[in-house]
C-alpha cells in the first residue's frame, strides 16, 4: 500500500515527522563522523611503515571494527589470515592482494569468506589508496612459509588506536567514541 505522503517542493519530505521513540531504553547513540575523507593523518593508526588504519567504529563485545585504511604512497599489509569475515570498499587509490589477480579501484567492493590469508598491497596512484574495511578480528600474522606468528584484534586495535591518539595529540576520549 502507497502511503499518503505529503509532495510540497523538491524535497517532499519535509513535512514527514520524524519518530518520536528513537532508542530503545538501553541502547547506545549512533557514531556521526562527518569527515572520513580528511587526509589529517593524526587519525590514522600506522599498522606498517606505509599504511594507516583510522578507526570509524570499535566493538570489543563483537571482536570487529570499521576504519579507512589509508596509503599515500605504494604501502603493505604484512600477509595474515582471517578466520572471520571482512567487508572491503574501495574509496581511491588502487590495491590488490598479491594472492589475487585483481585490482580495486574507486567503487570496487570485495568480500572475503572466512579463511582466507593474504598481503595487502597499495599501488602507486594519483591518488592515496582508501578502504573502508569493516574487519572481525582476529588477523593472524603469517610467516614466509604461511605459519602463524602473531595475532591481532579488536584489543590490540584499541590500544594501538589509543596510545596513536595520545602521542599525536588528539587524546584516547576520540578513540573511546568510537567504541560501542
Ligand atoms: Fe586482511
Amino acid at each position: 500500500m502507497v502511503s499518503p505522503e505529503p509532495r510540497t517542493g523538491p524535497e517532499f519530505w519535509r513535512d514527514l515527522k520524524p519518530i518520536e521513540k528513537v532508542f530503545r531504553k538501553d541502547a547506545a547513540p549512533e557514531i556521526f563522523l562527518p569527515d572520513t575523507l580528511d587526509d589529517d593523518e593524526r587519525y590514522f593508526i600506522p599498522l606498517s611503515e606505509t599504511v594507516g588504519s583510522r578507526p570509524l567504529w570499535i566493538s570489543l563485545t563483537q571482536n570487529r571494527w570499521a576504519d579507512v585504511l589509508m596509503a599515500t604512497q605504494a604501502g603493505l599489509v604484512n600477509r595474515h589470515y582471517h578466520p572471520h569475515q571482512v567487508f572491503g570498499y574501495t574509496l581511491s587509490g588502487r590495491w590488490s592482494y598479491l594472492e589475487h589477480d585483481w585490482v580495486a579501484t574507486k567503487g570496487t567492493f570485495v568480500y572475503e569468506t572466512p579463511g582466507e590469508a593474504h598481503t595487502l598491497v597499495a599501488h602507486e596512484s594519483d591518488e592515496p589508496m582508501r578502504v573502508h574495511f569493516n574487519v572481525t578480528g582476529p588477523l593472524i600474522w603469517l610467516d614466509e612459509d604461511g605459519e602463524p606468528e602473531g595475532t591481532f584484534d579488536a584489543y590490540d586495535y584499541l590500544e594501538l588506536a589509543r596510545d596513536h591518539y595520545e602521542k599525536v595529540g588528539l587524546g584516547a576520549a576520540e578513540v573511546e567514541k568510537l567504541l560501542r
